[in-house]
């Protein structure tokens, strides 16, 4: 069937709108963004930028079911904690291979975003290894998560989001095949940063209003390109458009609220705001693992629908594997297992002694100790000395 002119009051979700390639001087109120349409807000925001007409192709049309008011995106989903299929030990060697793959990943297809189409078959496989490495051992990569440097943050960030959403999605109650486009929605969701300059991107300072109207295009600028490619999942879309919006209708690009948020969005948002948070970044030190989730939960409710925050914090500790802590001995280490009925007595391997002397790594039980607690956690500065992931492997022994 050939392509339909029609008003853009007309435009309906789940339409395509192709590119008729007629010259913008001779219709300048044409809309000719191409892609899928995939909510009510989308249409508003291209009427009031003027359009007045659009072209669509009816055999492209597709049911928008991931962008229908979400009826049980409130209901209680039960969390399932898992169990490890391998040890810590057995699962670092090769989650640090599956990060740093991922990582050099996300770094060339961000870095050749400009260049010609997006090739989204080609992430599949480096989103499947993350799946599987969660599913071995999910404490492996989220231990292995903040230890990569600064410098790179947008590259790190979205293997992050990755990790943290897979693994969310999978304590939510999710199915394997939708691990898969979360993982995906991860992966991408920052997409559009690739056409942010870098100044902007990257500046050690709070942005003008200009400059964060300018940075939070960026979510707009990776979903009108995904939207382009050919069978692109609805889901997927939906955790990249929605990633910044916010429960209670203050987030971009929509100010979509309450159920207007679907279940992708909402567990992107989550991850995406708790790495933001303890991310390492030129200009602030890191906030350590405990604080960023407090920080998080003075916004529950507010930034998310209840229950979302609370159930991230349950799965991922108080204090999450890798994180280095101070015991009330003064003695240092770092959180090798967590203890879900008791968050705050989670088994830590201990490195240094009182006065900073290492010392033959041990393992303290803390449910066990009882006199025994952690003090505070460290920065990153104070956990310099530290091989997180050597300890944590020593662990198991
Ligand atoms: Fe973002």
């Amino acid at each position: 069937m050939a392509v339909v002119k029609i008003t853009v009051s007309e435009i309906k979700p789940g339409m395509f709108i192709v590119n008729p390639g007629i010259s913008w001087m001779k219709a300048p109120l044409l809309y000719m963004q191409e892609g899928l349409i995939t909510s009510h807000e989308e249409i508003n925001y291209i009427i009031k930028q003027g359009f007045s007409e659009a072209y669509h192709d009816p055999d492209r049309f597709r049911r928008m079911e991931a962008f229908a008011e979400d009826p049980d995106a409130d209901d209680t989903i039960w969390a399932t904690p898992r169990a490890p299929l391998v040890s810590l030990d057995e699962e670092l060697e090769q989650a640090r291979l599956v990060y740093a793959d991922s990582f050099d990943h996300v770094k060339s297809l961000m870095q050749a975003a400009q260049g010609g189409a997006l090739d989204m078959a080609a992430s599949q496989p480096y989103v499947e290894s993350i799946v599987n490495s969660l599913n071995r051992n999910v404490d492996a990569l989220i231990s292995l998560s903040k230890l990569k440097s600064s410098d790179e943050y947008t590259y790190t960030h979205s293997v992050n989001v990755t990790i943290f959403a897979v693994a969310y999605a999978h304590y939510l109650g999710l199915s394997e095949d939708k691990l898969h486009l979360v993982g995906m929605a991860g992966l991408f969701h920052d997409f559009g940063k690739a056409f942010i300059p870098q100044e902007i991107l990257n500046a050690p300072r709070t942005l003008t209003p200009k400059e964060q109207e300018i940075m939070q295009s960026h979510v707009l600028l990776g979903y009108n390109k995904l939207k382009k490619v050919e069978d692109m999942q609805s889901e997927i879309l939906q955790g990249v458009v929605q990633h910044h919006e916010k429960h209670n209708g203050t987030g971009y690009p929509f100010r979509l609220a309450g159920k207007k948020i679907g279940i992708y969005g909402r567990i992107l948002s989550v991850s995406d705001n708790y790495d933001a948070l303890s991310a390492k970044r030129v200009y602030k030190t890191p906030m350590p693992a405990n604080v960023a989730l407090a920080v998080m939960y003075k916004n529950r409710g507010q930034a998310w629908a209840p229950g979302y925050v609370e159930r991230f914090i349950k799965m991922m500790g108080i204090y999450p594997v890798g994180t280095p802590v101070q015991l009330c001995t003064g003695e240092r280490g770092v959180v090798c297992r967590s203890n879900p009925s008791f968050p705050a007595q989670p088994c830590i391997v201990v490195a240094f002694d009182p006065v900073g002397r290492p010392v033959t790594p041990n393992v303290l039980d803390l449910y066990k100790q009882p006199d025994l607690e952690i003090e505070r956690s460290l920065a990153g500065n104070e956990a310099a000395d530290m091989d997180i992931t050597l300890l944590l492997s020593q662990s198991c022994h």
